[in-house]
């Protein structure tokens, strides 16, 4: 793993995007792993920005997401179709036709499952893949005790993980109790990964992943094993991490 160390979320967000932006402009043909939550929303807005400014294009530019709740149909202001749309797509000219989220509505969802790992290999796989990390570790919505072997599944998310998602939702009963995410395998198969990390809330998570054991309790530790990470993080999720030099290794 490589780790650039960035003063803030600020300075997190505009590093990405300069990142993401010089595969943007450097490939014909690009395929993208986005996610969602709070940690890509400034990588997000800074692509706009650029979008406005530059008018950089993204017609040859396709995407896969992480993750959807299941039981959320796209018009739901919490499904993830709609925050992607919201914070991203309809701000930029990437093709609607191009871009992929699981549907948490499918009538039959573990076939949903199969044909969204079928769609990302017949687009021959994700060049760049964007990662948040969980606080308990997770990647997607792949919780801890997940196997490393998965694909695309359905989930029964964690209660930390519905209690840390609940503030985008008016209660805690409304939080979706499962999720179809791709899996740890899914996102492995990634040619390249993108994680970004901010703030206090990720301490212990930062400190598990640069100097703790690979293990399924963590799912994130994985990332150790695959050869093109890169870790863009801010001194605040860093400041538990003693062995610095552990990563860019
Ligand atoms: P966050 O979530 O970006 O909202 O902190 C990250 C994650 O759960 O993967």
């Amino acid at each position: 793993m490589k780790l650039i160390e960035v003063k803030d979320y600020q300075e997190m967000s505009q590093v990405a995007a300069d990142y993401l932006l010089s595969k943007v402009k450097s490939s014909n043909q690009l395929t993208l792993g986005l996610a969602t939550g709070g940690t890509p929303q400034g990588l997000y807005e800074a692509l706009i920005n650029d979008h406005k400014q530059n008018r950089t294009s993204y017609q040859h530019v396709s995407s896969f997401n992480l993750d959807e709740y299941i039981g959320l149909s796209g018009k739901h202001p919490n499904s993830y179709y709609h925050y992607m749309n919201d914070h991203l797509f309809k701000h930029i000219d990437i093709d609607s036709k191009n871009t992929h989220i699981p549907s948490g509505k499918a009538v039959d969802l573990e076939k949903e499952c199969e044909a969204y790992d079928e769609k990302i290999c017949l687009h021959g796989g994700i060049d760049l893949q964007i990662l948040g990390i969980g606080s308990n570790g997770h990647i997607g919505f792949n919780e801890p005790g997940t196997s490393f072997d998965t694909n695309t599944h359905i989930v029964d998310l964690a209660q930390s993980t519905r209690e840390a998602n609940a503030r985008y939702f008016d209660s805690m009963d409304e939080v979706p109790s499962q999720a179809i995410t791709m899996g740890i395998s899914s996102i492995m198969k990634s040619k390249e990964i993108l994680l970004l990390v901010s703030g206090e809330a990720k301490q212990v998570a930062m400190k598990k992943l640069v100097e703790g054991e690979i293990s399924e309790h963590f799912p994130a530790s994985i990332l150790n094993r695959h050869e093109h990470v890169t870790v863009i993080a801010d001194k605040e999720a860093l400041a538990m991490v003693k062995g610095l030099e552990l990563l860019n290794r």
